[in-house]
């Protein structure tokens, strides 16, 4: 695998390629990291993947400087995983000067959810991922493709929806969510939690199923959707709180948009129609202890 600090570099080197595949990450790399480079690896004609703990994206009281950087781990991971091309900027190569003119998504889609409690979160991922595919895509003849983890489903929206509204030539690609053996969502915070949190953090994940498979129990009513849903959802955010959790958010919500399904589209999923299966998610982020972590349940 070669290895690039330096923008001139990695742009002299892709040139030699047609259409670079690129796994873009923050380190810290987990089996969810390098499934997405496995992923990448047939579509493009060399695989590239990025480290990069993006400042942008973290909010003061976030954890930027604790993040954690594994820089050797994440290239022997990414080497054995087939990775061809690593580049792993320092802070001053890709932002050389304060970085004032930035990708500001639509208020409707980056607004909610994880952009309500995470506020600028999206303006720091659209600004660094625009940056890197202008530098990673910027001399390639047929475009490429880049691949990102549906853990992250708003961030994956986004990004699509930038990449469809800039007209950039990526095909963004999502890859389905890496999971423990008991259903933990494979994310690089889970090394934050504590043995006891470890066990705990499961409960996120069944709260999405449950609330899922509530919705898809006889006792609903698609004529009072709306209502129900609030309610279930409420319920949801109650029960994981008692367990001592701080919830931020268990929503059901359109895969489409991310907006509150309509009392026709609950209907369809309670009744089971196949045209609706796969629709709607269900998604949470809460805190466990000083660790937040988030998932989403399609159904
Ligand atoms: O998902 C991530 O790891 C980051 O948000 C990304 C896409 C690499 C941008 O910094």
């Amino acid at each position: 695998m070669r290895i690039f600090h330096r923008i001139p570099e990695l742009r002299a080197h892709l040139a030699r390629f047609d259409r670079p595949a690129f796994v873009p990450t923050m380190g810290n790399l987990h089996a969810g990291h390098l499934a997405l480079v496995q992923q990448a690896r047939p579509l493009g004609d060399t695989t590239v993947a990025s480290i990069f703990v993006n400042r942008l994206q973290f909010l003061p009281h976030e954890d930027f400087d604790s993040y954690p950087r594994t820089f050797e781990t994440d290239c022997a991971q990414l080497e054995a995983a087939g990775c061809e091309v690593l580049f792993a900027p320092s802070e001053p190569e890709l932002y050389p000067q304060p970085q004032r003119y930035k990708v500001q998504p639509p208020a409707e889609l980056a607004d909610m959810l994880e952009g309500q409690f995470r506020p600028g979160f999206f303006t720091g991922v659209c600004t660094v991922v625009m940056k890197l595919f202008q530098i990673v895509f910027g001399q390639s003849k047929g475009g490429g493709h880049a691949v990102f983890g549906q853990k992250d489903y708003q961030q994956w929206l986004v990004l699509r929806q930038m990449v469809q509204q800039f007209a950039l030539p990526v095909t963004v690609h999502g890859a389905p969510t890496e999971r423990a053996p008991d259903g933990l969502a494979l994310s690089s915070r889970n090394a934050y939690l504590s043995a006891a949190e470890r066990a705990e953090a499961v409960q996120l994940n069944r709260a999405l199923r449950s609330l899922a498979q509530a919705l898809a129990d006889e006792k609903w009513d698609g004529a009072g959707g709306a209502g129900d849903l609030a309610a279930q959802e409420q319920q949801a955010v109650a029960q994981l709180n008692a367990r001592g959790w701080q919830t931020d958010y268990l929503t059901v919500r359109r895969c489409s948009d991310l907006q509150p399904p309509a009392a026709t589209e609950l209907a369809g999923c309670r009744t089971g129609q196949d045209s609706q299966a796969g629709q709607l998610l269900a998604l949470g982020a809460a805190r466990l202890g000083r660790t937040r972590l988030i998932d989403n349940w399609v159904f």
